[in-house]
């Protein structure tokens, strides 16, 4: 059988490496100057029988990549709505008894003033459909929250974002993510991660996609039960209307006095997340995706060791980063490619992140050690990375 993944970023890598490593025929569709290195870059999913097609991103998923075909690792467009429609994912948590914020639909500024006041700040308004991790505001000041709101609503606050918003309660907390393979019946988590959103040292500066990450994280039995119980309850409510969910399936969680709430499901898996996931055990991640796509029950993912991810960014990163640079040194040591492609001959910059470093080991320090070796072998101008990667600061 021949693997097949979709995107070209530091988690379409790591998952294919993963299966490469494995032995298996991995091509990728369009992949990056690094996976070539681990498989075979291709421009389109071949017409053929015997492939499993996995899908990186979301937009492939919400797009209907799997609708109709048994052959794709990945939800169809109608499990897919958890991720791209948040209003519809609200209300499949409220019909199924899954614990998340209270909340409000509203369609119109009218609407969304008078929900806003049966709420108390921070006001929490969030975007219906997918605006690439931006599409939720968060604000103290009521009127500010009207005036976001509003022009959220019409088109005005994100290009190609308007529509009704989801508006919800404010939990504090402290959040977690939790990722699983799941097949209809079946699912097991994978070990628990975490990752590094802000851009600067000591969680400074923009929102990010992820600076890094690092596993596994210890969290305790209570809490891993009432995952368990949400992952549940989401893959039995999907079923009762009708969605044989197989996938991926990332949960961002909000644990408050000991309880845990759903912020927001995603239908894919997290990047960086994956890599520090796939390095700390490649052939359990490989027979765990297996499994589920052959609709087995799937094996407990056992954590082999410790993994971090330090990201080598570009400066400008995430706003407008820099790119076309001439990468002058590869990172050495072990790293997942992502925003890099050839050109003449040469790596150039591609893209906001540019290289994952990863390093393991037998305790966190262990990893985090060999990570920024790594990182400290790249070069490229505007090259920067957090020194903080596997400091337990964040959250
Ligand atoms: P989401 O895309 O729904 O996960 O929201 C993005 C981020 O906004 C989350 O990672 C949280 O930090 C924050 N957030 C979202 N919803 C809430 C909420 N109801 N209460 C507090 N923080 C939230
Ligand atoms: N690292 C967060 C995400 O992939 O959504």
């Amino acid at each position: 059988m021949k693997i097949v993944i979709v995107g070209s970023g530091g988690r379409e890598h790591a998952m294919g490496w993963a299966f490469y490593r494995e032995g298996y025929d991995v091509y990728y569709v369009p992949g990056n100057p690094g996976t070539a290195r681990h498989g075979t870059n291709i421009a389109e999913i071949p017409d053929e029988e015997d492939i499993l097609v996995i899908p990186g991103s979301e937009t492939y998923i919400a797009g209907g990549i799997a609708d109709g075909k048994d052959n794709v690792f990945a939800p169809d467009s109608r499990g897919a709505r958890l991720e791209s429609s948040k209003i519809w994912a609200k209300e499949f948590m409220k019909k199924h008894g899954i614990p998340t914020a209270p909340f409000i639909v509203v369609n119109t500024p009218k609407e969304l003033k008078t929900a806003l006041k049966s709420f108390s700040p921070p006001y929490v308004i969030k975007a219906d459909g997918l605006a690439g991790g931006k599409g939720v505001i968060i604000e103290d000041d009521f009127e500010k929250a009207v005036e976001k709101g509003t022009m959220l609503i019409e088109g005005a606050f994100l290009k190609g974002v308007k529509g009704p918003v989801v508006v919800e309660e404010y939990l504090p907390g402290i959040e977690l993510s939790a990722m699983a393979v799941a097949s209809g019946e079946h699912f097991a988590l994978f070990p628990f991660t975490r990752d590094y959103k802000r851009a600067y040292d000591g969680g400074k500066g923009p929102n990010t996609g992820g600076m890094g990450a690092v596993g596994p994280i210890n969290v305790d039995k209570g809490i891993v039960d009432q995952i368990e119980d949400i992952y549940r309850l989401t893959l039995d409510g999907l079923k009762s209307e009708g969605i044989s969910y197989k996938g991926f399936l990332y949960i961002g969680l909000m644990i408050k006095d000991d309880k845990v709430y759903v912020l927001e499901y995603n239908v894919r898996m997290g990047d960086p997340e994956t890599e520090v996931i796939v390095m700390m055990n490649p052939s359990g991640f490989v027979s765990s995706v297996l499994s589920a796509y052959r609709g087995e029950s799937i094996q407990p993912i056992v954590p082999k060791c410790f993994a971090v991810d330090v990201v080598i960014a570009s400066e400008g990163y995430p706003l407008s980063p820099r790119k076309g640079q001439v990468i002058e040194r590869e990172p050495t040591g072990f790293a997942f490619y992502a925003g890099v492609k050839e050109e003449s001959g040469k790596l150039v910059v591609s893209g906001g992140r540019v290289f994952h470093c990863m390093g393991t080991g037998m305790t966190p320090e262990e990893a985090r050690t060999s990570a920024y070796r790594c990182a400290e072998s790249v070069s490229f101008p505007g090259a920067f990375f957090r020194r903080d990667i596997g400091e337990l600061i964040e959250r």
